[in-house]
């Protein structure tokens, strides 16, 4: 695994952002899985501006989301699919037909599990995975416990997580018990990963990731057996390394 440690969050965040770009910019056709919250908001906001100023043409890229909250409208100010629009669908331009997120609204739940994992393989797999990582070390929203071998599946999230996610609803009581995530195994079988991890809160986290044992317990050990995986993070989050 490869560790970046940068100075503090907008370092993290710009690192993560030229990675993604030299990405894009080296492959005419490219599947993006994308993640939500908190810490890579600053990555995508330099995505923006990197795109916009240089013009870039974002014709050969497919974004596939990690995760979406499970009885929640797409409009609804909480839910991922107003994340993505808000934060880098709109400010991208990227076309319909080129972003896709689980329906967590559709009738039956676990044929979107199914048609998603799916649609990646139709694809041809994610060829770049950008991964944030939670607190009790989930990825997607796979909480700890989570078997390594699913694919797309519907989770009941902690306690922790909706605590965590609270401060985009409002209050904890307005935050979706379930959720569609991608499981272990659709995020392993990306063909590269970057983590991105900021703060104190995420320092046990990262250190698991690199010294913890592979267990289901933490599922971030999982990366542990990736080929491929970049890990940049700010000194907070790395601090339990030094
Ligand atoms: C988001 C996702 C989650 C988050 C994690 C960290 O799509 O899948 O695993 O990456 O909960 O969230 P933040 O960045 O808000 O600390």
């Amino acid at each position: 695994m490869n560790l970046i440690i940068t100075d503090n969050y907008e370092e993290m965040s710009q690192e993560g952002a030229k990675m993604i770009l030299r990405k894009i910019l080296s492959s005419k056709q490219i599947n993006l899985g994308l993640a939500t919250g908190s810490t890579p908001l600053g990555l995508y906001k330099e995505l923006v501006k990197y795109v916009r100023e240089n013009n870039i043409n974002l014709s050969g890229v497919a974004t596939f989301n990690l995760d979406e909250y499970i009885g929640i409208l797409p409009t609804h100010q909480g839910s991922f699919h107003y994340y993505m629009e808000k934060n880098v669908f709109g400010p991208l331009n990227i076309p319909e037909n080129q972003r896709f997120i689980p329906d967590g609204m559709a009738e039956n739940i676990l044929n979107e599990c199914r048609n998603y994992e799916k649609k990646i393989q139709q694809y041809g797999g994610i060829d770049f995975q950008l991964l944030g990582v939670g607190e009790n070390g989930h990825i997607g929203f796979n909480e700890p416990g989570t078997d390594f071998t699913k694919t797309t599946h519907v989770v009941e999230l902690t306690e922790t997580t909706r605590q965590a996610n609270k401060k985009f609803f409002g209050q904890v009581e307005d935050v979706p018990g379930k959720a569609i995530t991608m499981g272990i195994s659709t995020i392993l079988r990306a063909r590269e990963i970057l983590l991105i991890a900021n703060g104190v809160h995420k320092a046990e986290a990262i250190y698991q990731l690199f010294h913890g044992e592979y267990s289901k317990d933490w599922p971030v050990t999982a990366l542990q057996k990736h080929k491929n995986v970049c890990v940049i993070v700010d000194q907070e989050a790395a601090s339990l390394l030094i």
